[in-house]
């Protein structure tokens, strides 16, 4: 079993370079954020942000979630949520539940049960992967790119565009929210053994390249 965890703020491009490296390797996928996403949206439509009842929707739910790169599939009770966790005002609320410890717990062992049950392989991706959730991953990869660089992905995925009014409109989404994450998560600076990939000067191609190296070197070592 070869686990790649991946992490890194927004806009950096993991999503997509996960899934693709997923794809090319064989392996499964899974995107932790979409997960934190689902809670949130379960807590947005029951009316509360309160942390006890958010500990408590979060133990209560059942949240299942594809592990397959093509199909993006994210059901809670029952419900399927894979387009309304997208929505703007999920990404702003997310603190809701990723600041609350205790959900977070819940969250990390779904998270583990995953990988543990994943063959021949899966990439995880999120914010505590090589930290927390899967420290002892065969491959642990910090991505990064300067913050001017992820407004501009980030905006051209929300808008279709980076011109001046998009990129507005993006820098303020992204910039607070990650460092509101800052706070719980710490994914700004590479842990001891975790790789950095900085793509600020990369293409989506070249940063697939350079994650396949890497996990071309774990399955040989
Ligand atoms: O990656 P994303 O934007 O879909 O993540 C949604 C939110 O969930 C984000 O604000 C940070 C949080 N998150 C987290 O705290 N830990 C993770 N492993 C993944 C996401």
């Amino acid at each position: 079993m070869t686990v790649i965890a991946i992490d890194g703020p927004s806009g950096v491009g993991k999503s997509s370079v996960s899934r693709e490296v997923a794809r090319r390797s064989g392996y499964g996928y899974l995107d932790t954020g979409a997960m934190y996403r689902a809670v949130v949206w379960l807590c947005l439509n029951r009316g509360t942000a309160d942390p006890g009842d958010v500990v408590e929707l979060v133990r209560g739910a059942d949240l299942e979630i594809s592990t397959d790169p093509d199909v993006a599939e994210v059901t809670i009770d029952g419900i399927d949520v894979t387009t309304e966790i997208r929505e703007p005002e999920v990404s702003a609320n997310a603190q809701i539940v990723s600041a609350v410890p205790e959900a977070r717990t819940e969250l990390i062992e779904l998270q583990r049960q995953i990988i543990a049950a994943a063959a021949p392989g899966i990439v995880v991706e999120g914010r505590d992967i090589t930290t927390v959730v899967a420290p002892e991953a065969e491959v642990r990869i910090l991505m990064t790119a300067d913050e001017s660089v992820r407004i501009a992905r980030r905006s051209k995925e929300l808008h279709g565009s980076a011109d001046a009014a998009a990129v507005q409109a993006t820098r303020s989404q992204i910039v607070d929210r990650d460092a509101k994450d800052a706070q719980t998560t710490s994914f700004l600076t590479a842990a001891d053994g975790v790789h950095t990939l900085d793509t600020t000067d990369i293409d989506f191609e070249q940063s697939v390249a350079a994650v396949m190296g890497l996990v071309e070197k774990a399955e040989h070592d």
